[in-house]
Order: structure tokens, then C-alpha cells, then sequence
């Protein structure tokens, strides 16, 4: 467990766990899957350095880089940084074409660093190692091989060229920036990350459903810097006829504002409701109602009829059909209920528990409503990667490592490559 996002990142995949995994089993998949990823062996303290800033760069893309990977790139010769670039935008040029651009002829003979692999495919852009080998770049060192079936083979082009490869320096970093993308080409469904403000002893809410606020000011800011960087934010019909949220990004200046998506069966979300005010949200049910349909519409809301066999919404497909809209990341902002339903069915990635130093006694409501289990071997585990203190409030943030019984999570296989470019 540690405070930064580069440890958290490395403790996702570090060993120890009961067998099952579903994070540990799909980033052995992600990362390791390649036979040239070195990890972190065999680099010195100036690729580090170098690989340390591309990383920097990378996250300049935080914001807006979605649906494409967030990537940086950095050109060093002679020991003397020649340029640096990152992927602002999916159209705009890729972190390695900025690069490459800022170095101009002093790209020749350079090692380029680089968060993510090269791509070697025509998507919405032309294909990078091109760039790379047109500009007489002499070593690549890529931090995490591209996912992205269509994208890939771009090292081993380079290599077939007479350029010196590397892969796996700083790894788990770059893929803790991109674990949306990741997800998304690899399991076609999004990083679901599950956001509770509770107690310290564990209540969201009061008996009588009252919740805002268990946390502090510091606290709501951090979470919507999480918004901010999510594609959408999903919440359930409960805390909409609750809180009316706006699920917007407020506490920070942010060039795009996530979808609002809400988990509704029966199709009763209000017109007026906060949320709609953006002009744009999902909203998923398990039955059609078409005047309700109508009056959503015109408010600029989608609704997606995806029942289950209790009459429910379909959790994992509502996520595969997030992805397919090409959504790389979700955070979830919604009450017990819902919650419960979430982790059980295998649809949360990872939890952000904000912990306030405040008591509220057995009759709040809790975080996940879940049915009673009678052995301890049948709870869900998780793993801490993180602990950090915000404001007066603690922040824990914890990978959903094992969910046991019949709805046991997703790791792979569900398809829904989508170019990046
Ligand atoms: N402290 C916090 O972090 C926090 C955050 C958000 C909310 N809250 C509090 O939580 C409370 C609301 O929680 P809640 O549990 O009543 O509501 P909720 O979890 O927001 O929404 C639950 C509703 O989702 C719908 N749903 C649709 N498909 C589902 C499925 N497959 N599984 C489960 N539910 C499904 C159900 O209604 P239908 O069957 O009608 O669709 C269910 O009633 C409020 O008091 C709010 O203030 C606290």
C-alpha cells in the first residue's frame, strides 16, 4: 500500500492473493502477455529519467486524450532532451509525432521514450513507427505493449528495421493512466471505478436517507477531480429521487464533462431532474415506456432498454454497451442498492472510499446492500493500493480482487476493439 499513483499501480500487481483473481488474472494478461516486456529490468537512471517525464507528459492527456490512450513521449541524444510530445486529442497527431516534430533533424540517432507502444496501424491518424523510422530515430523504449490488436506490432516492425527495442520500463504507471483504454480493448468494458463517501463506520447515508455531506469540502473537490477524468458517471434512481446530483465537474476546470448515465428499471427518472441540464445522458431500463422515452428525448437523454431475468437492468451488458459507445472509464456515485448490485455482478474494478472521522450508528445505511453470507469465505475481497489523507477525510482506494458466488466478474474476452487514432 502506498500514497502515490506509481506504487498503487505496482501493488496491483503484486502476488499473495487467494487464486481467482479477476485484476490480477487480466493484468497478467495485459502486461505480461508479451515475451520481449523486460519490466523494469536492464534500464539505467537516464532511461528512467526520461521515461519518469514521458509519463508526465502522458497525463496532460487526462482530460482529454479519451477515447484514445493517454500517451507521452520524449526524444533524448546524446544524453540532451531533443523534444517532447503527448496525445492531446483522438485526431490530433499522436505523443510521438509532436516529439518527433519538436526535435525536427535532431531526431536522427535519438532514443525516443515512450508511455505505450508505437502504433503501426492507419486509424484516424498514420502510423507512428513510419514517423519513428522516417525521422532515423535509433531506439525505442516503450513503457507498456499496446493492447490494441489492430495497433499492434509496431515494436517488432521497428525492430525488423534495425532499431533497438525495449519494453516495460515503468509499466504498471502507464497502465494505471490507461486502465479505461486497457479495459476497453481487452475485456470490452470500461474501468469501473465505485466512489462511496461514508463514516468511519462505514454508513453513506442516515436512516432517514439523508447523505449530504458525510465528508468534507477537500474531499467532494477530489472526487471530482476522479469525475473529470472519467468518461461517464452513473448513478441509480435512488440518489437521483434522493439528491438530484448534477454529476458535474465543478471543484475544477475541465474541457469536458462526463456523461451522465442512470440505472433506472422502470423508466420513472423526472424530466427536470440536475442531471439532464448538460443536454446529454444514457439512461438504462428494463422496460419500455414511450411517453416517458419521449419526455427524456426531448430533454436530450438516450434510453437503452436492457432488461435482465428479474426485470432489472442488465449490469455487465450496460457496461459492454458503455464500451461500444467507447467509453473507457466510469465512475460510479450512486447509493447501497445499487452498489451491492454493482459488485456482485462482477461489475466494479475498484473502489474510492472517502472516510470521514465521524460516527453515524447501526441505523445508517451501509455501502454495499448485499445478501446476508454465512461463512467468510463467501465475502468479496479487495486489495488496498492506496491510502492518502484529504483534508479532515481519508482517502482509500482498493482493487476488487475476488467476487464470489454465481456472478463471478468478467475478465475477458468480450471484443470490442475500437481503433485508436
Ligand atoms: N454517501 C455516498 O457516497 C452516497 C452516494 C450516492 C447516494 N447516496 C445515498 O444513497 C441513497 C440512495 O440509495 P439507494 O440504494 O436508495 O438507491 P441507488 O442505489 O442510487 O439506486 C437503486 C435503484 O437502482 C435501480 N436498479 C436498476 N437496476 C438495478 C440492478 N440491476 N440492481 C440494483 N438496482 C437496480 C433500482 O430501482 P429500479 O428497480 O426502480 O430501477 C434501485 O432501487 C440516498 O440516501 C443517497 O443520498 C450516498
Amino acid at each position: 500500500m502506498s500514497s502515490t499513483p506509481q506504487a498503487s499501480a505496482a501493488a496491483g500487481s503484486a502476488g499473495g492473493e487467494p487464486a481467482g483473481i479477476a485484476d490480477r488474472a487480466w493484468l497478467d494478461t495485459v502486461a505480461r502477455a508479451r515475451v520481449d516486456d523486460t519490466g523494469d529490468c536492464g534500464f539505467d537512471a537516464a532511461d528512467r529519467a526520461a521515461m519518469a517525464r514521458a509519463l508526465e507528459l502522458a497525463a496532460r492527456g487526462l482530460f482529454t486524450a479519451t477515447p484514445n490512450p493517454r500517451v507521452g513521449c520524449v526524444l533524448v541524444r546524446d544524453g540532451e532532451v531533443v523534444g517532447e510530445g503527448f496525445h492531446a486529442r483522438a485526431g490530433q497527431p499522436h505523443a510521438e509525432v509532436n516529439a518527433l516534430a519538436a526535435a525536427g533533424p535532431r531526431a536522427r540517432g535519438a532514443t525516443a521514450y515512450v508511455t505505450l507502444e508505437p502504433c503501426n496501424h492507419f486509424g484516424r491518424t498514420p502510423p507512428c513507427v513510419d514517423a519513428l523510422l522516417a525521422a532515423g530515430v535509433k531506439r525505442v523504449v516503450a513503457a507498456l505493449a499496446d493492447p490494441n490488436p489492430q495497433a499492434g506490432g509496431g515494436l517488432e516492425r521497428l525492430r525488423a528495421a534495425g532499431v533497438e527495442v525495449a519494453l516495460g520500463l515503468m509499466r504498471e504507471p502507464a497502465l494505471e493512466l490507461n486502465r479505461g483504454f486497457v479495459s476497453r480493448v481487452t475485456r470490452g468494458r470500461p474501468w469501473v471505478r465505485l466512489k462511496v463517501a461514508a463514516s468511519l463506520d462505514g454508513r453513506t447515508a442516515l436512516a432517514n436517507r439523508l447523505s449530504q455531506w458525510i465528508t468534507g469540502e477537500m474531499a467532494r473537490a477530489d472526487a471530482h477531480r476522479w469525475r473529470a477524468q472519467s468518461c461517464a458517471v452513473l448513478t441509480g434512481i435512488g440518489t437521483v429521487r434522493e439528491d438530484d446530483p448534477q454529476l458535474t465537474v465543478r471543484a475544477l476546470d475541465t474541457p469536458r464533462q462526463p456523461l451522465p448515465v442512470v440505472i433506472d428499471s422502470g423508466l420513472e427518472l423526472a424530466p427536470g431532474m440536475r442531471l439532464l441540464a448538460g443536454g446529454r445522458a444514457l439512461v438504462f431500463c428494463a422496460r419500455e415506456r414511450a411517453e416517458a422515452r419521449a419526455a427524456l428525448a426531448a430533454r436530450g437523454a438516450e434510453v437503452v432498454v436492457l432488461p435482465n431475468a428479474q426485470g432489472k437492468v442488465d449490469l455487465p451488458a450496460m457496461l459492454h454497451e458503455l464500451a461500444r459507445r467507447e467509453i473507457n472509464e466510469v465512475l460510479v456515485e450512486t447509493g447501497a442498492r445499487l452498489n451491492g448490485s454493482l459488485l456482485r455482478e462482477g461489475c466494479v474494478d475498484e473502489v474510492i472510499a472517502y472516510i470521514a472521522p465521524s460516527v453515524i450508528g447501526e441505523r445508517g445505511i451501509g455501502m454495499f446492500d448485499l445478501p446476508a453470507i454465512d461463512a467468510l469465505a463467501a465475502r468479496a475481497l479487495l486489495r488496498f493500493t492506496e491510502v492518502a489523507q484529504i483534508g479532515d477525510d481519508v482517502r482509500l482506494r482498493a482493487h476488487v480482487a475476488r467476487v464470489p458466488g454465481p456472478f463471478a466478474p468478467r475478465t475477458a474476452g468480450a471484443g470490442n476493439h475500437k481503433e485508436q487514432g
